[in-house]
């Protein structure tokens, strides 16, 4: 895949991933309204990736699957990890006041409500998820909520979290932090890929590698966001760098420097296209986002 392809096709869709939440979520000037300006702000408001949702799409088309009926279950991904955005950025947990090129959910209205729009998603995206999938037994499909639950919850991400908040302040070794970073940004991303394999209608090999690759991948990716913290530039972030040095948050720059850190996600990237080896040229997208991890700049 070229730069120029992989381009239309995070574009696209990104634009199918937007339309369909835009969908799903209550206009703004619904009942409960500030309720739903708040969700509409942070979900629709500002400039995500949709790395997400994009991750669950890319692992269907890759065990040859189509992406129209694994939508839903996409967009379901999107809501959770913007609620942990809503979230991550409170006074109490990470202090932040830009998120997505705009003010934080709760500088934009109040912490208040930023708790209830991010409590609004989670469930919103459960909704979401338990979409029947036509081809798939509804039993896949509930097996698949249970995953996303537990990659979401107490072993995955909360639990990534609740360990991110107690590591600040301390030292923590690379095992520690590589738990962290596993956990908290790590578990979800590995669920897309593992979600979108299985419902794509993937076999258990297929599915078992995509996981692999989500693994990996979820590490790079957790490993460049704490790059960008420190070199970063927040016109193209969206949200400002160096929160991670204000709070004295365990990252991959500052237990091993840059230079290194750099060379650990290279690591987790070849880890990631080596999950990938056996898989078609179906797997193409999935290859060329992995590779877009070194040298991304939001
Ligand atoms: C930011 O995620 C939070 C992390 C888990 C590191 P993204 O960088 O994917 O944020 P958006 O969705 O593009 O805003
Ligand atoms: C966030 O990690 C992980 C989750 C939201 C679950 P960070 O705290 O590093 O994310 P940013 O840098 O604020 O986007
Ligand atoms: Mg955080
Ligand atoms: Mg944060
Ligand atoms: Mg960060």
């Amino acid at each position: 895949m070229t730069p120029l392809e992989l381009q239309h096709y995070l574009d696209d869709r990104k634009r199918l991933v937007e339309k369909s939440l835009d969908a799903h979520v209550p206009s703004a000037n619904r009942p409960p309204q500030r309720l739903n300006a708040a969700i509409r702000h942070s979900l629709l408001g500002g400039g995500g990736k949709r790395l997400r949702p994009i991750l669950v799409l890319a692992a269907a088309e890759a065990v040859g699957g189509s992406i129209a009926p694994v939508l839903p279950m996409a967009c379901a991904l999107e809501c959770i990890h913007t609620y942990s955005l809503i979230h991550d950025d409170l006074p109490a947990m990470d202090d932040d006041d830009l998120r997505r090129g705009v003010p934080t959910c709760h500088k934009a209205f109040d912490e208040a409500t930023a708790i209830l729009a991010g409590d609004a998603l989670l469930t919103l995206a459960f909704e979401l998820a338990a979409t029947p999938i036509p081809g798939q037994p509804d039993g896949a499909v509930l097996a698949m909520i249970a995953q996303l639950a537990r990659d979401a919850g107490i072993h995955g991400m909360v639990g990534g979290q609740m360990l991110d908040i107690q590591a600040e302040n301390r030292e923590t070794t690379l095992a520690e932090l590589q738990n962290i970073h596993i956990h908290k940004t790590g578990a979800l991303l590995r669920a897309c890929c593992l979600i979108g394999a299985r419902l794509g209608g993937g076999d258990e090999g297929q599915v078992r590698r995509l996981n692999r690759f989500g693994e990996a991948f979820g590490l790079a990716f957790q490993i460049t966001d704490d790059i960008l913290d420190v070199v970063g530039d927040p016109l193209i972030m969206g949200k400002k760098p160096g929160n991670d040095q204000k709070h004295n948050k365990a990252s991959y720059p500052a237990l091993m420097g840059i230079t290194q850190a750099r060379q650990e996600a290279q690591n987790m990237v070849n880890a990631a296209l080596e999950a990938l080896s056996p898989f078609s040229t179906a797997a193409d997208p999935l290859r060329a986002l992995v590779a877009l991890l070194l040298d991304r700049t939001h």
